[in-house]
């Protein structure tokens, strides 16, 4: 892999703790690997801390902190109804939050410091082949190149030691110089990206009740809820909704310890819950999901459908 040996070129491994291990592709998972409990409906209603999730999308970052991975979870709420008071143009608005899994055995502590950056701005800007859906690393959905250019330049910023303002001035500096290779991805610009410490100490991460549902793959691992985006919608659309809840984030994950910073971009989608979603149920008239739709749009009517049955 490409990515690999320039980090090894950079960084050999004797001088630098490999913080993070490469799989060919990262794999997604969805309500049906962690059983999510369903309404009547059979629509997922994923209890953890004060979200309702109705989608998940799961994934491992295997790092050199422990043994087992870390993992990522994005997950999907339709947001209270009275959370678009303020706004008399929504239809209604959407909870997209992304929490952080960790073993038990493992605690960011004030020896290793983190940031976890969001790339919100192009989730909607990028896509990836039908048939790698649930299966596809980054470079799927930017390039190879776009992918290790940004981690080298996240790695080459990022200088958390005693700097409490570390994580958003990394922002800063990814997003006012995307590097060249990403221009394709939305016009050379990143929009909006979110910044999060994954430290812990003072900035320490709200850890969620997870005793009603599991929103991680990790047996045993704590959650934390690293940011949640709320999203106003004017309607609801399908193509309002997948415009949202379809879209692919990438997460970078940054670590440093003794001093020296490793970057892991990983790409977030939620996966749809198929086991019992069949064709019996009754759907609101959205339109019946045939070989005429591609299989993106068949997702999205699902969801819709989902997102809709909890009016
Ligand atoms: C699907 O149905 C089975 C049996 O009816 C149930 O155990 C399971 O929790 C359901 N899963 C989902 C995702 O609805
Ligand atoms: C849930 O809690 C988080 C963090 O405390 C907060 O930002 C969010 O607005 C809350 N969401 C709802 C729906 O209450
Ligand atoms: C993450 O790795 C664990 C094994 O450490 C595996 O059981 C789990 O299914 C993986 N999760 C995902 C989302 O691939
Ligand atoms: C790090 O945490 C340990 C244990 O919590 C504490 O003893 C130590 O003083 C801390 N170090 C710094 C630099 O804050
Ligand atoms: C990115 O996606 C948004 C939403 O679909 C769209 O309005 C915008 O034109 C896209 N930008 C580019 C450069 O593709
Ligand atoms: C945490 O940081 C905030 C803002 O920097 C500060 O006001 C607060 O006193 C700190 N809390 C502790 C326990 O250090
Ligand atoms: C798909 O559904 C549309 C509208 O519901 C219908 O007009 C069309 O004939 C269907 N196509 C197939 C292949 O069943």
């Amino acid at each position: 892999m490409i990515r690999s040996l320039a980090v090894s070129v950079l960084y050999p491994a004797a001088l630098v703790p490999l913080l993070f291990q490469h799989y060919a592709a990262a794999e997604l998972l969805g309500c049906d690997a962690v059983g999510c409990p369903t309404n009547e409906y059979h629509v997922a209603q994923c209890k953890i801390g004060n979200a309702t999730l109705q989608a998940l999308g799961i994934t491992n970052v295997t790092t050199t902190l422990d043994t087992r991975p870390l993992t990522w979870t994005v997950g999907f709420q339709e947001a209270p109804k009275d959370s678009i008071s303020g706004h008399p143009e929504a239809a209604m608005a959407l909870d997209k939050n992304f929490y952080l899994g960790t073993p038990p055995s493992m605690r960011f502590d004030n020896s290793t410091a983190g940031c976890a950056l969001f790339f919100e701005g192009i989730s909607a800007n990028i896509t990836v082949p039908q048939d790698k859906k649930n299966s596809f690393t980054c470079a799927d959905a930017l390039s190879e190149d776009c992918v290790s250019d940004l981690v080298r330049q996240a790695e080459s910023a990022a200088k958390f030691a005693g700097n409490a303002d570390a994580c958003s001035q990394l922002r800063d500096s990814l997003t006012n110089k995307p590097p060249p290779s990403c221009n394709s991805v939305k016009g050379g610009t990143w929009g909006s990206v979110i910044s999060r410490p994954l430290t812990g100490g003072n900035q320490s991460l709200e850890m969620v009740d997870q005793s009603q549902c599991r929103a991680t793959t990790g047996q045993g691992y704590d959650l934390f809820l690293v940011d949640s985006e709320r999203h106003y919608l004017t309607d609801r659309t399908t193509k309002a909704l997948s415009q949202v809840i379809l879209g692919i984030t990438p997460v970078m994950t940054v670590l440093e310890k003794d001093g020296k910073a490793k970057a892991e971009l990983t790409c977030l989608r939620l996966v749809d819950s198929v086991a019992n979603q069949t064709d019996d149920e009754p759907h609101p008239s959205m339109g019946s999901p045939n070989g005429s739709l591609s299989s993106t749009m068949y997702l999205a009517t699902l969801l819709v459908s989902a997102f809709l049955y909890v009016l």
